[in-house]
């Protein structure tokens, strides 16, 4: 079953939020109210200090936790909707990419990267490359050319540094093709070099490959330079929804005062 994205005019919207609202226990709500929408193909840097929600709010976007209230609408389908074969669908059309790398240390970098098309295919032929299908491997390989890396693919996971580490957690993501990605501080964990590197990389396959992309990054120059748009989270709310370049410093600033 295919699902056509709703558009607005001539503009595909990917991701629409409607008064969106999440609360863990009885702690006050994390955010309320918010309403965004993210066009195909569009890069989004969601920035706020620590502990406003940006996670929890990426997590409700991919519908990996259901908010209280409001309504999540990804690749035209709206999430509380789903069963399991749809939302098993969506899920290997989107991706994310979190601040731990997560690979399985003991299995090569090619096995990994063939994980990423666990949301597409189930099953033990995707859990090693020894039985994974010929298409399989070739996808991962050709994932693992775009992140530099086709030279490792036998090697294991636990020998790669951090920067390397992350950028096979990238070509786990592209390996399917994904519409949508999800970045969260993909950056966090590695040292300023390997950061920069890894960013840059990571933006310019997205831009290439035409993927709509929602990132979080604790480094504001980052989401300055990466994001088009800027989506501020303060207070609960959205305190900034504007493209990049018309986001003065003094606005930024705001957000972790
Ligand atoms: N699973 C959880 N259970 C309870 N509280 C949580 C959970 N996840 C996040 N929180 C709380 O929600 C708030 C927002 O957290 P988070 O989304 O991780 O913020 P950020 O990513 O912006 O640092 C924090 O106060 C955090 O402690
Ligand atoms: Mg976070």
């Amino acid at each position: 079953m295919r699902h056509k994205a709703t558009g607005v005019g001539q503009q595909v919207i990917d991701l629409q939020a409607n008064s969106l609202s999440k609360r863990f226990g009885t702690a006050a709500p994390v955010f309320s109210g918010l309403d965004f929408s993210i066009r195909r193909g569009e890069c989004v840097a969601l920035v706020g200090a620590n502990g406003t929600g940006k996670s929890t709010l990426l997590r409700c976007c991919l519908g990996l936790i259901a908010p209280d209230a409001g309504r999540v609408s990804l690749l035209g389908v709206t999430l509380a909707d789903l069963g399991g074969t749809a939302r098993r669908e969506l899920r290997a059309r989107t991706g994310l990419v979190g601040q731990k790398h997560n690979l399985v240390p003991r299995l090569s970098v090619l096995s990994n990267v063939i994980h990423g098309l666990l949301g597409r295919h189930s099953g033990p032929r995707y859990w090693i490359q020894g039985l994974a299908p010929a298409e399989a491997r070739a996808a991962a390989m050709a994932a693992l050319e775009k992140v530099g890396l086709a030279d490792l693919a036998l090697r294991r996971a636990d020998q790669l540094s951090g920067g390397q580490s992350q950028r096979v957690a990238i070509a786990r993501a592209l390996v399917c093709s994904p519409r949508f990605l999800v970045a969260d501080e993909p950056c966090a964990s590695l040292d300023p070099q390997a950061g920069e590197e890894v960013m840059a990389l990571f933006m310019s396959l997205v831009k290439r490959e035409g993927v709509t992309v929602l990132f979080t990054s604790h480094n504001v120059q980052h989401a300055l330079s990466y994001g088009d748009r800027i989506l501020g989270l303060q207070g609960g709310r959205i305190a900034i929804d504007a493209r990049s370049a018309d986001v003065t410093p003094l606005e930024m600033a705001k957000l972790y005062g």
